[in-house]
């Protein structure tokens, strides 16, 4: 290229570039969810996996402009080596470790994006120049966020991690992989011919741990791993079973939902890329769902141990089967069948004059009825990642056949409410004490 001005197909080279790059720091930020061992943590991981990924999005829609741009456009997997290499940044001993790498790694994109605008003639690329103004809006609080756990562990918050001697082998090894990684982006080295360094962590803490590490002040459900809509009716997790405010401790539980899709973001691969946007965004709103929850219950003087909570978790089945079928529990019946009890709460807060408890369940409602709309989208393309050509009916009967095994419903009974989809939802979802506050 030398040092003339970019033409469009240059432009289009670097913003894929930059594109992957994003791309892979919203996957392995989701990927740590489950692996940081505090809710603010996962929650903080959860709104930079979701600003990557809105960073993509916005060079990515340049991108599909500009002529020799993503080959594989319609793809949301990046380049093997790349996603090797933020396989192998993520893949560190501790989070203090991890936050080191990405922070090293992300202020070189950083600079990478200014090099980049530099470069481009501010008229005839300003739809470019534009779109890279919207991931600097981000990048300010991207980089606060990361220095500010950085600094919490360097100043003795134990659940970091961070011991000095093997994060000096890891901060050697994290330059290395980028001196690659420019390598790369140089075209000074043949993907193919990449000879990674030795990885100095032989069992890393994270990402996608086999289970989810749990919050101390989060006591588990017993030996719960995603048992979460039966003990809805379990009056020993919630000192809150008998009122209306039962709903505010549900919302606070779907952070082992918004966990269940972390692992689904950093393990799916080959679906498009518009996929990986609907199911950022579905994640990161899980996580507002539960933040929610806890603001308020907190602001109700409640405390978050005296009530029993669940964990996000991979599953037993093989990884894919197990995110496919996951998907469609949620968004066909998780999802479609909590609005009565929403929009039902919501009524009831207003009656008792709790106004940010109706709000919140109002906004939940808007989200949900956006996740169903994802749903209906992508469940038929998931099965079909995995070789399975179902109709949507199909996949909407199975899901909701597999839930009324979860309850004990006889045979009989099963076949009757399968066909009948919002009678289906009346043994699905316990009701919530309405009248009482
Ligand atoms: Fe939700
Ligand atoms: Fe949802």
């Amino acid at each position: 290229m030398g040092d003339s001005i970019f033409r469009p197909h240059d432009t289009a080279r670097a913003l894929t570039a930059l594109l992957w790059q994003e791309h892979e720091l919203s996957r392995i930020t989701a990927g740590w969810i489950p692996a940081a061992p505090k809710y603010e943590i996962k929650a903080q991981l959860g709104r930079l996996s979701y600003l990557h990924n809105q960073n993509m999005k916005a060079l990515y829609e340049r991108a599909q402009e500009l002529p020799e741009s993503l080959k594989a456009s319609s793809s949301g997997q990046s380049p093997p080596a790349v996603t090797e290499l933020f396989e192998r940044l993520a893949m560190a001993n501790d989070l203090y470790s991890f936050l080191w790498g990405y922070h090293y790694v992300y202020r070189r994109i950083c600079q990478n994006y200014e090099t980049l605008s530099n470069r481009l003639d501010p008229l005839l690329d300003a739809p470019t120049m534009d779109k890279i103004r919207i991931t600097q809006w981000a990048k300010d609080e991207i980089l606060r966020s990361i220095a500010e756990h950085l600094k919490l562990a360097e100043t003795g918050d134990v659940a970091y991690g961070h011991n000095v001697h093997e994060t000096m082998i890891w901060e050697t090894y994290v330059k290395s992989l980028w001196e690659i990684d420019e390598l790369l982006l140089l075209h000074l080295m043949d993907m193919d011919k990449i000879s990674w360094p030795y990885h100095p962590v032989a069992e890393p803490a994270g990402p996608a741990p086999s289970t989810s590490v749990p919050d101390p002040n989060y006591p588990l459900y017993e030996n719960s791993t995603n048992k979460g809509m039966k003990s809805f009716s379990d009056p020993s997790a919630s000192p809150l079973f008998e009122s209306v405010k039962q709903m505010l401790y549900i919302n606070a539980c779907e952070m082992a939902a918004a966990e269940s899709l972390a692992y689904m973001f950093y393990g799916v691969k080959n679906m498009p890329l518009e996929f990986y946007c609907d199911l950022s965004r579905h994640l990161w709103d899980e996580m507002r769902h539960s933040m929610m929850g806890i603001r308020r219950l907190e602001q109700l003087g409640y405390d978050t141990r005296q009530f029993l909570w669940f964990r996000g978790a991979p599953g037993d089945l093989s990884a894919e089967e197990r995110f496919a079928e996951m998907y469609s529990s949620l968004t066909l019946v998780a999802e479609p069948c909590s609005f009565r009890k929403k929009r039902k709460s919501a009524e009831a807060f207003w009656k008792f004059g709790d106004v940010q408890s109706a709000v919140q369940s109002e906004f939940d409602v808007v989200d949900e009825r956006m996740h169903v709309d994802f749903g209906n989208k992508w469940n038929t393309e998931l099965y079909k990642q995995l070789g399975n050509l179902v109709t949507a009916r199909e996949l909407k009967e199975r899901a909701a056949i597999r839930r009324m095994n979860e309850l004990n419903v006889s045979p009989a009974e099963q076949e009757k409410l399968v066909k009948h989809f919002p009678g289906f939802c009346g043994i699905s979802t316990s009701d919530l004490p309405y009248d009482r506050y």
